[in-house]
């Protein structure tokens, strides 16, 4: 069965809204591990704008599932995964500014920079995949740089506006996979997924793990809503 691990960035940027430390991405972890998830994610951004430095400590004590951290492959993160030593990290592009992760990393272009990044990381006993495009080049460039696994992008199929593009993308997917696993790379897949897309890449037999963050906290602030109300309600009688 395909494993999913929950990225809780977004129970962050609720309580960063606020300043507050209310809704904890530590809770909302411990919850989801309850539930069943196989591994817990966050994505440390250089602007922190939801996960913290706190978070990250705090979790790394705490998980007991798999932590898996997304980051850029900066100085500044590298040093901080040697540190704190996440069982995986997920290096990723990160342009400032941007509302979520735009695209997967031009790993072809980046071979030197990565295999330093991905020695280093390896060094400190840390698991590491790359976020890339379902595109062969970044594919064989990702086995070349010495990554254990590639995440492969589903965003292009999550915003697919028809099913023609959506059978596309979802072949891309599936020859991206097939190929990563191939050349001896473990297999997973992420972004943009949700309750009506996830079931046809979940039969992808190579791809052992979903990411997925947005629609799930999306929709537990819906489902959790009619008791959350009904609390305050008892409270107030
Ligand atoms: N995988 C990666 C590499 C990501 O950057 C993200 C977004 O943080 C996800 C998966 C999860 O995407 P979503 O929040 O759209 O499910």
């Amino acid at each position: 069965m395909t494993k999913l691990c929950v990225n809780v960035d977004h129970i962050a940027t609720v309580r960063q809204a606020r300043g507050g430390d209310e809704p904890d991405p530590v809770f909302a972890a411990a919850i989801a591990e309850t539930a069943g998830v196989s591994g817990i994610v966050v994505h440390l951004r250089g602007d922190r704008r939801h996960i913290q430095d706190r978070d990250i400590e705090i979790l790394k004590n705490t998980i007991k599932t798999h932590m898996n951290i997304e980051m850029a492959a900066t100085e500044e993160m590298l040093s901080m995964a040697e540190r704190v030593k996440p069982d995986q990290v997920t290096l990723v592009p990160e342009r400032p500014g941007e509302v979520t992760t735009e695209g997967g990393l031009n790993a072809a272009n980046l071979v030197e920079p990565l295999k330093d990044a991905t020695s280093r990381l390896r060094e400190a006993g840390i698991k590491v995949s790359l976020f890339i495009d379902p595109d062969p080049q970044q594919v064989e460039a990702s086995a070349q740089i010495g990554a254990g696994m590639v995440e492969l992008n589903t965003d292009a199929y999550s915003i697919a506006p028809n099913e023609n593009e959506q059978d596309r993308t979802f072949e891309a997917l599936k020859s991206g996979a097939e190929l990563a696993s191939e050349l001896g790379l473990r297999v997973a897949a992420g972004h943009g997924l949700n309750y009506r897309n996830v079931s046809r890449i979940s039969m992808i037999p190579q791809v052992e793990e979903l990411n997925i963050g947005h629609n799930i906290i999306a929709r537990a602030s819906l489902v959790g809503l009619e008791m959350a109300v009904r609390d305050m309600l008892a409270l107030m009688d």
